[in-house]
């Protein structure tokens, strides 16, 4: 039985220069995912048994957590697998394009790249308030962007993320204020599209 744990940055804050500047990633990382593995730490001491399982495993079977805590799981749960996953799927430099079954996967679900990033950034731009945009994966492998509000996971839907991108305010404001179609449009300069394929290629597998 262990507590859940902030995983460290896979790069330097400031790798992700000058798209995501280093001051938003400082505090993107050291202050709000460690806020919400803390918070999900503490409202799991009172249902000890969750932490027998991973965040990914809870929040697929989200309405069997206690009730008393489920709120709190759904938000700081999903903020912690969320966010750990997003740090994943970017990489300073990196294959500028997906590669072998997702490749083929996207250009026979969206037309080709170009339409996958418009209808990402639309979703991620049409979203009120707080929340991320994605691309999921259903059993059969089938892909389509989503969005999710605040930090719901499509893990609670039955879905797999393949690619997604956090439009909280916290994600962007620092340096593109309230153009978050700007923050979307460079985002995609950082996206790690080796891990983005390879996650799609262990989905299928
Ligand atoms: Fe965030």
């Amino acid at each position: 039985m262990a507590e859940f744990t902030l995983p460290p940055l896979p790069y330097d804050y400031a790798a992700l220069e000058p798209y995501i500047d280093s001051e938003t990633m400082h505090l993107h990382h050291d202050k709000h995912h460690a806020a919400y593995v803390n918070n999900l730490n503490a409202a799991a001491q009172k249902h000890p048994e969750l932490f027998n399982k991973s965040v990914e495993q809870i929040l697929a079977d989200i309405n069997s957590v206690p009730e008393d805590i489920r709120t709190a799981v759904r938000n700081n749960g999903g903020g912690h697998a969320n966010h750990t996953f997003f740090w994943e799927i970017m990489k300073p430099g990196g294959s500028k394009e997906p590669t072998g079954a997702l490749a083929q996967a996207i250009q026979s679900a969206f037309g080709g790249l170009d339409q996958l990033k418009s209808q990402v950034n639309d979703a991620g731009a049409k979203r009120f308030g707080s929340g991320w945009a994605w691309l999921v994966a259903d059993n059969s492998g089938a892909l389509s962007v989503i969005s999710t509000a605040n930090q719901d996971s499509p893990i609670m839907e039955g879905k797999t993320p393949i690619l997604g991108v956090d439009v909280w305010e916290h994600a962007y404001y620092l340096k593109y204020q309230n153009r978050r179609p700007d923050y979307l449009n460079a985002w995609w300069n950082v996206v790690n599209w080796d891990e983005v394929s390879r996650r799609y290629d262990t989905l299928r597998r």
